[in-house]
């Protein structure tokens, strides 16, 4: 994806370019049953997964989506098998070093929800590595959701909160909505307009519980490995026929 363009898209022209997201967030669920189905190692699933990701990545920034979140590691997919969640990680650290070119070429830069401090310390080093590299790039956001948990999020947010109160830094007057947010992984960032699952699960796994309160839900029963650029774009165009009313 050397030269973005969003010309080289068929069926984009359905699309409303003014009329964008400007955060999508997605679920990537399914690589399981998608090697299962052909009777693949779990392992196999999630290889092919990260094809899914290469196409989604390429998509939204040819559209210029600001920020585009992948929930790649829950908090609680640590319960897995450890022969899986070693593997997992090995690809996460294949991901980041071979990606990092494609990154820099499309000056995307990488953000990490969750908590770092968790992770193996190979991949600690590797997303150091990214993270440190990519930061002047600013044409999108790409968040890697990892070792992530929605009320972990809201609870260490809430401990920073308390204790930026004690020490006389923060009025508990001035402790608004917008000012909470500022000690969520997402700080600074618009919420999600979109929110994408795949594989056909209808729940939100622990995921952005903050962030989604007024997000369009898109629920496909298409597996995360065989998810590509026409399915996000499928998405996003029914994102465009929703009439999003925030209550009002
Ligand atoms: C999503 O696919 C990837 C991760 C959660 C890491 P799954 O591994 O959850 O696949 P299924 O849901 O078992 O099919
Ligand atoms: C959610 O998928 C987590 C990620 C996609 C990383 P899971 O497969 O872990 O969620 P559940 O267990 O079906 O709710
Ligand atoms: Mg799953």
């Amino acid at each position: 994806m050397a030269n973005p363009k969003v010309s080289g898209l068929a069926g984009y022209s359905k699309l409303d370019l003014k009329r964008l997201p400007a955060h999508v967030a997605i679920i990537m669920d399914g690589n399981g049953r998608w090697a299962k189905g052909r009777g693949l190692p779990r392992v196999m699933g999630h290889r092919a997964g990260i094809q899914s990701v290469r196409a989604v990545v390429e998509a939204a920034r040819e559209l210029s989506i600001r920020v585009l979140t992948l929930y790649a590691f829950s908090v609680e997919n640590w319960k897995r098998n450890p022969q899986e969640v070693k593997t997992l990680m090995r690809l996460l650290n294949e991901y980041l070093r071979r990606e990092l070119p494609t990154l820099m070429a499309n000056e995307i830069r990488l953000n990490v929800l969750g908590d770092v401090s968790g992770l193996p310390p190979g991949v600690q080093e590797e997303l150091e590595r990214v993270l440190a590299k990519t930061r002047a790039n600013d044409k999108m956001v790409l968040n890697l959701a990892l070792n992530y948990g929605a009320r972990a999020e809201i609870l260490q947010a809430a401990g920073r909160v308390a204790a930026e109160v004690k020490a006389g830094r923060l009025k508990e007057s001035e402790l608004t909505e917008a000012a909470f947010s500022r000690f969520l992984y997402t700080d600074g960032q618009p919420d999600p307009d979109l929110l994408i699952r795949t594989s056909g699960e209808h729940r939100i796994s622990n995921f952005l519980l903050w962030q989604i309160s007024y997000a369009e839900l898109y629920l496909t029963p298409r597996l995360w490995p065989d998810f590509g650029k026409a399915d996000f774009l499928a998405a996003l165009l029914e994102y465009q026929g929703r009439e999003r009313r925030f209550g009002a």
